[in-house]
Order: C-alpha cells, then sequence, then structure tokens
C-alpha cells in the first residue's frame, strides 16, 4: 500500500522535478549574465558576507557552525548511513542507486572554523522528541532534509518500530509508538496556498498563490513542537497570479505580476502574522532553512554533472539571490520583535562550494527524460536536490544540535 503510493509520488514529483527544473530554467535564462557578472564582482563581498553570517549567529552565544570547510573523511565515519540500509531512501536522492560510480561525494566532512559539529546521537534526538511532533514544511528541498533525518535517525529506533510512512492529506509522517514522536513532512511549496499544493500533481500551468491564505496548510502544522520551515526556488517563476479570496470563489481577485520580490515579501508576511498569532510560543520551536543553492544548467562552469570534489576557492560559488535572502531575514527580525523566536539555519555558503553532491542525472529524475534529452546530460541534470547520504546530513547535524540544546 505504502510502495504503492510512493510510486506514484515518485512519478509525479519527478514530473514536477522537470518542469521546476525547466521553470528553473526560464528563469535563469533571463538573469544568468547579469548573475554571472554580478558574481564575478562579487568575490570580495561574499568574504564580508561570510563576517556578516558569522556575527548573525554567534550573538546567540553558540558557536557558528556556518562558516568552514569541507574536509574528506576516509576514516569510516562517512558516510553515517548507507544508501541501501535505508528504509526511508526516496528514488530522487537515491543516486548511488541510479548509477553513480564516484562515491566520494558521501564522504565529506563539514568543519566550522571554530569548533565541532557533534557528532550525531540519534538516541540523544529522540529522547528530546519524546511525546513531540516534528513538521517539516515546505518544498522538495525541505523533502529532501526530512528524508536525511529519518535515515539518520533510523539506526537508532527500537527494534519494534514498523518504519513504514504514513500519507495524510499533504503531510507524509513517520511515528514512531515508542518513543510516540512523529516526524513529518507537509508539502507546501509557497507555505501560503497555491494551486501547486496537491501532493500528486503540481504540474499545473500558470502559478496562482494566495498570497494572503495559510490557515488551510497551518491548520494541519499549527500543534507541531518543531517547524522547520523553507520556501524559495518555486518562487522564481517570472510571471505569477496573486489571488485574493479562496480557491474557486467567484469573489476572488487576481492579479498576475512579475515582482519578484514583493510577493515573495506577501507571502512571508501572511506566514509570520500567522505564527504571531497562532503559534504557542512557549510549546513550538521554529527554523527557516536559509536557500539551499542549486547550479545553472547548461552552464559548463557551474554544472554539477561530473564533479567528483567539491569547489574551494570562493570565487566559483553561485551567488544566490541576497535579496530575496533579505527578505527571510528581515521577516524574521521583526517576528523576533514582536515575540517569536525562529532559528535561521544559514546553510547556503557550505552548501554552495558541494558542486559535487547534487544528483545531476543519477536519480530517478532521469527515467523520464526523452532520448533527446538524454544526448545532452548537462542541460538536464538535476542540480538543485542532494544525493543522500550527502549534505542535507550536515544541515540536520546543526539542527539535531539546535533542538538538543
Ligand atoms: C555586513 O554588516 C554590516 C553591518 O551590519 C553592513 O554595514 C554591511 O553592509 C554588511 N555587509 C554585507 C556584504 O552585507
Ligand atoms: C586519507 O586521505 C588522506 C588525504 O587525502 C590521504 O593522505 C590518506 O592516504 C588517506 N587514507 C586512506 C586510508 O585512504
Ligand atoms: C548516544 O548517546 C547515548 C546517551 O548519552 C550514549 O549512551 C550512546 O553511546 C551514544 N551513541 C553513540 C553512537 O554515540
Ligand atoms: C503521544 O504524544 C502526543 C503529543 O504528540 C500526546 O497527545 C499523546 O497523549 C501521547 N500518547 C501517549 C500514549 O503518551
Ligand atoms: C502552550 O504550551 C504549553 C507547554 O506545552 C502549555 O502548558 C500551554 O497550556 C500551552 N498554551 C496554550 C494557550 O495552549
Ligand atoms: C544547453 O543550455 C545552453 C545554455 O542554456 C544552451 O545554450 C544550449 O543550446 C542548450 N543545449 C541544448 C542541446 O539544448
Ligand atoms: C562525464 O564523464 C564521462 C565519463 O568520464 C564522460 O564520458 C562524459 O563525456 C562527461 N560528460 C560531460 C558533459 O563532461
Amino acid at each position: 500500500m505504502v510502495n504503492k503510493t510512493w510510486d506514484f509520488f515518485y512519478k509525479f514529483h519527478h514530473l514536477t522535478c522537470l518542469l521546476l527544473v525547466s521553470l528553473l530554467a526560464a528563469a535563469l535564462y533571463f538573469t544568468r549574465d547579469v548573475n554571472y557578472l554580478k558574481f564575478l564582482k562579487n568575490q570580495q563581498k561574499l568574504h564580508s558576507d561570510d563576517k556578516n553570517y558569522s556575527s548573525t549567529s554567534s550573538s546567540s552565544g553558540r558557536c557558528d557552525f556556518f562558516s568552514g570547510t569541507w574536509i574528506y573523511d576516509n576514516k569510516s565515519t562517512y558516510p553515517l548511513y548507507k544508501e541501501r540500509e535505508c528504509s526511508f531512501m526516496d528514488d530522487t536522492f537515491a543516486c548511488e542507486k541510479h548509477g553513480r560510480k564516484d562515491l566520494k561525494y558521501q564522504r565529506w566532512r563539514w568543519q566550522p572554523h571554530n569548533c565541532d559539529i557533534p557528532m550525531f546521537n540519534g538516541t540523544i534526538l529522540l529522547e528530546k522528541l519524546r511525546g513531540k511532533k516534528l513538521i517539516f514544511v515546505g518544498d522538495s528541498l525541505n523533502r529532501n532534509q526530512w528524508v536525511s533525518l529519518l535515515c539518520l535517525i533510523e539506526p537508532f529506533l527500537p527494534p519494534s518500530s514498523h518504519k513504514k510512512l504514513i500519507l495524510d492529506g499533504n503531510m507524509y509522517f513517520f511515528h514512531d509508538n515508542e518513543y510516540n514522536t512523529t516526524i513529518g513532512f507537509y508539502w507546501s511549496p509557497f507555505l501560503v496556498e497555491s494551486n501547486a499544493d496537491n501532493i500528486w500533481d503540481h504540474r499545473v500551468p500558470g502559478r496562482v498563490i494566495g498570497v494572503e491564505s495559510i490557515e488551510n496548510h497551518a491548520r494541519h502544522w499549527n500543534d507541531a513542537d518543531i517547524l522547520i520551515f523553507d520556501s524559495y526556488a518555486w518562487w522564481l517563476h517570472p510571471l505569477m497570479t496573486l489571488m485574493w479570496g479562496s480557491f474557486g470563489s467567484s469573489e476572488a481577485i487576481y492579479k498576475t505580476v512579475d515582482m519578484k520580490l514583493r510577493r515573495y515579501e506577501m507571502a512571508l508576511t501572511t506566514w509570520s502574522d500567522w505564527l504571531e498569532l497562532n503559534i504557542n510560543r512557549t510549546r513550538s520551536k521554529l527554523f527557516f532553512m536559509s536557500v539551499s543553492p542549486y547550479l545553472y544548467r547548461g552552464d559548463v562552469l557551474r554544472n554539477c554533472l561530473n564533479r567528483s570534489e567539491p569547489l574551494f576557492m570562493d570565487e566559483y560559488l553561485v551567488s544566490t539571490k541576497k535579496s530575496m535572502r533579505g527578505i527571510v531575514e528581515s521577516t524574521i527580525e521583526k517576528l523576533e520583535e514582536r515575540g517569536v523566536k525562529v532559528e535561521y539555519l544559514h546553510i547556503t555558503r557550505m552548501s554552495e562550494y558541494r558542486t559535487d553532491a547534487h544528483p545531476s542525472i543519477y536519480s530517478r529524475f532521469s527515467d523520464y527524460l526523452t532520448e533527446e534529452e538524454k544526448k545532452h546530460p548537462r542541460n538536464n541534470s538535476d542540480c538543485l536536490h542532494w544525493c543522500l547520504p550527502g549534505v542535507p546530513d550536515v544541515w540536520n547535524q546543526i539542527l539535531s544540535d539546535y533542538i538538543i540544546n
């Protein structure tokens, strides 16, 4: 039953990937050259940016996990689990299964400059999550991280654990009876309501976003003890239709706009207003994942195909849209002024180095390419998601430390 539904999930998900990737391509086609010039000019700025990350994250008094370097670890500590042994593995992220031969991407350890990330200990995390609900809310990158967390935790589960995923509306979740803990993923790629909210089939032409409507989603995760949000890639579509009112209502008002930053800001405002009014501040811990970087297809220098090592030189980093990041950051700051704390986990920079760690052509995604597309692998690589084991495991090691301490 579960396997069957998963299969559907994969299928639709992958068609969606295709769409999303072509969407990104379309969006990037226009901005690529401009970005390239900007990125050359911004090399020095990136360094000062680094300092800013440090000061933000160390303001809380904890070590800055987000600035550091990748170190090849051949001491058998990594990977933290085996792709084939993870019961929760998803074909989007299973690169080894899909023919990737070079497995070095599984062995890199992130070393912060001034401290160590504590080793992942699932027993301690599960104990912390006893009787609690942890939900990832967002798009497929959050799903990537959710699967990683389940794989990390699996070896620590009690033998009685059934290890099954349950689908309920837009929520996929795993529940362990002994710990009475729920670890779920809720699909809402824009956080607010949209015409891409169907977890099976979000391949709808044209994006319609209910920028002021979030309650139909939020009431499903409102009571979680730990919430991890993300939302970025889907906003890059050049044109979107904003909607006020409810889907299907004749009273609804529609307006098609480009206004990339403004519409993102509107949605995040809706999200933050909801949190302010509805979240139990004593009970819920909130996190927001910073942008997960992707690489431009067709770009020789920064494509992810055939990469076997991370980048070590900052000048090749993709400079992820700062303006969009700024909107998330200021929304979170304003929310904090209103008494709601959201931890912003700054994983963008560390992930930008890992051009070797995307699935490229080694995932189920490739099964949906036409023969013609297969002849041009560089243009049809998935440089958005991450192979597992891999980069999201590090995000989760950090998340886990924030949850435990
Ligand atoms: C870093 O922060 C300082 C002070 O908040 C600010 O003046 C500067 O513009 C920031 N640098 C970048 C690259 O954002
Ligand atoms: C581990 O990696 C280091 C640095 O790359 C290398 O010098 C060493 O020989 C490697 N050890 C093993 C056992 O592969
Ligand atoms: C995890 O933590 C528990 C409790 O502190 C400890 O007994 C156990 O040895 C740790 N496991 C690993 C793999 O470090
Ligand atoms: C399990 O946890 C939920 C909260 O997530 C709580 O409402 C419920 O009473 C718990 N059940 C048991 C058997 O402890
Ligand atoms: C908020 O959560 C705390 C801790 O779980 C609980 O004691 C309190 O009753 C909750 N408040 C409301 C308004 O539900
Ligand atoms: C691949 O992408 C590049 C850059 O977007 C484009 O110039 C080229 O025509 C594409 N090649 C094919 C075969 O689609
Ligand atoms: C990727 O590597 C394979 C094997 O080394 C090679 O045959 C292929 O041409 C490379 N593809 C690209 C686009 O560089």
